[in-house]
């Protein structure tokens, strides 16, 4: 375990000059590219904590004297950015002095799901190919084309089964609706060699899994998807490989539990993980409890006018402090990225609990020295499963301990304005935390803050 825990943090460390670099100018999404690189520019983890950025002048915030557009602001699980192109919106991730971005690195998470899904394919080797045709099919459900830790993911799988083909220098991660003869354009046939004999790896099919409202990451879309696929070359599939926990179990529950076939998802929500002991093939902890915890953490010290790195990198008095192998701060992209953790058959016996509080930060802030604040905080859409079982709880269990009151409204997943609407009053507020439905609307937001 603690060794797999530092080659991770080594890799990320090392795959992170992606995420962390806006290298020359245009920012990198957080998910281009998969690969270890040699370009490290600016500031990841060990940089975070000497961050003296831009510690919060608003500190008389409860006097609700400060401008709305000065108010503390955090983005998280959506970073702002370009949908087509996946450039950072620095104009949003930069809105005040105050303004800060928490997701978790898309790379590092998006290798990590790739190599387990390889490994388990080596592993299994003799009984994975279910019809015994030299193939090995998956299929993949594909979350959303416009957000970057979606990409990251398409990419991470097909760069790991060897079935990438480049498009403007990066891995295609366009879904390639179906490919059972492996005609398609956007991926090609990968090969795998395990004891002198070679597989080909075949994705037979993959889609966007967005309904008919235009919600994404849509999960019943997902089991719908599977059972169109399972009943014309249900055969076929050895592996099913998802951008999320939402789609995996519902395409898990629709039919790969009852055929056996290995599932492979990403957030570790506690259904996902308790279903691994029945064939849940394995998922991905993108370490949503260090992500909750920093979502509130960043305001409270913006709030309190104290360095940000307080109770991060740097214990505060009570003792709460992350340390370097679970996050890391990038400054230019003014983006705390929490690191990922595969959890498979063999350890998932220590994530059966996916709303549980990250122990070193869960000390109780005394309420004299950090007073009540009021925080409006949206989830993109009510019914995403990541957001509403995993990190909605826990950011409810964080509010408390830093004595927040946080009003927590929950979107449609499908119109800004569902959300917008009921940013009515940001006057009652003294700072905002934002889950886009969509990462290049971030001005729907700011344009209300600005008035
Ligand atoms: C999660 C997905 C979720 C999406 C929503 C991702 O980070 O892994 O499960 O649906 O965020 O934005």
């Amino acid at each position: 375990m603690k060794r797999k825990l530092f080659s991770m943090t080594m890799a990320v460390i090392m795959g992170l000059s992606l995420a962390a670099c806006g290298s020359g100018g245009d920012q990198k999404p957080a998910d281009e590219g998969n690969t270890a690189v040699e370009d490290k520019t600016d500031a990841p983890s060990d940089e975070g904590s000497s961050d003296e950025s831009t510690p919060a002048e608003s500190d008389d915030s409860a006097s609700g004297e400060v401008a709305n557009k000065d108010k503390p602001l955090v983005w998280f699980n959506r970073q702002p950015s370009n949908s087509s192109t996946g450039e950072l919106d620095m104009a949003a991730l930069s809105f005040n002095n105050n303004t800060y971005y928490v997701g978790f690195d898309a790379n590092q998470g998006a290798e990590l799901q790739g190599t387990m899904v390889k490994e388990y394919i080596e592993a299994n080797i003799d009984s994975i190919d279910r019809n015994g045709d030299g193939v090995i099919g998956y299929v993949l459900a594909i979350g959303d084309i416009g957000h970057n830790d979606s990409i990251a993911r398409t990419r991470g799988i097909r760069k790991a089964l060897g079935t990438a083909v480049e498009k403007d220098g990066d891995i295609n991660s366009d879904p390639v609706g179906t490919n059972t003869d492996g005609s398609a354009s956007a991926v090609q046939d990968g090969s795998i060699e395990v004891g002198g004999k070679t597989y080909v790896v075949r994705e037979l099919a993959s889609q966007e899994m967005k309904n008919s409202a235009g919600a994404t990451w849509d999960a019943a879309t997902a089991g719908n998807a599977i059972g169109t696929w399972s009943s014309s070359f249900g055969d076929s599939i050895d592996v099913i490989a998802s951008n999320n926990d939402g789609m995996g179990m519902s395409m898990f529950n629709a039919w790969s539990k009852d055929n056996n076939v290995p599932t492979f998802g990403y957030d570790a929500n506690s259904d996902a993980v308790a279903a691994i002991a029945e064939g849940y093939g394995g998922t991905i902890s993108q370490h949503a409890d260090v992500q909750a915890y920093l979502t509130l953490r960043v305001l409270r010290n913006a709030l309190d006018g104290v360095d940000i790195d307080t109770g991060i990198g740097t214990a505060d008095e009570a003792g709460n402090t992350l340390s370097e192998d679970v996050f890391v701060y990038n400054e230019e992209q003014r983006s705390y990225y929490a690191l990922n953790v595969a959890v498979t058959s063999e350890n998932y016996k220590d994530f059966t609990d996916s709303t549980k509080i990250y122990e070193p930060v869960s000390k109780q802030l005394d309420a004299g020295a950090h007073p009540s604040k009021k925080v409006w905080l949206n989830i993109y859409n009510a019914s995403d499963n990541f957001l509403s079982s995993t990190y909605q709880p826990l950011l409810q269990n964080y509010d408390d301990i830093l004595n927040l009151e946080v009003d927590y409204i929950g979107g449609d997943g499908q119109t800004e304005s569902n959300i917008t609407n009921r940013l009515g009053n940001p006057g009652q507020y003294d700072a905002f935390a934002i889950n886009m439905v969509k990462t290049d609307n971030a001005a729907s937001y700011t344009a209300l803050l600005n008035q």
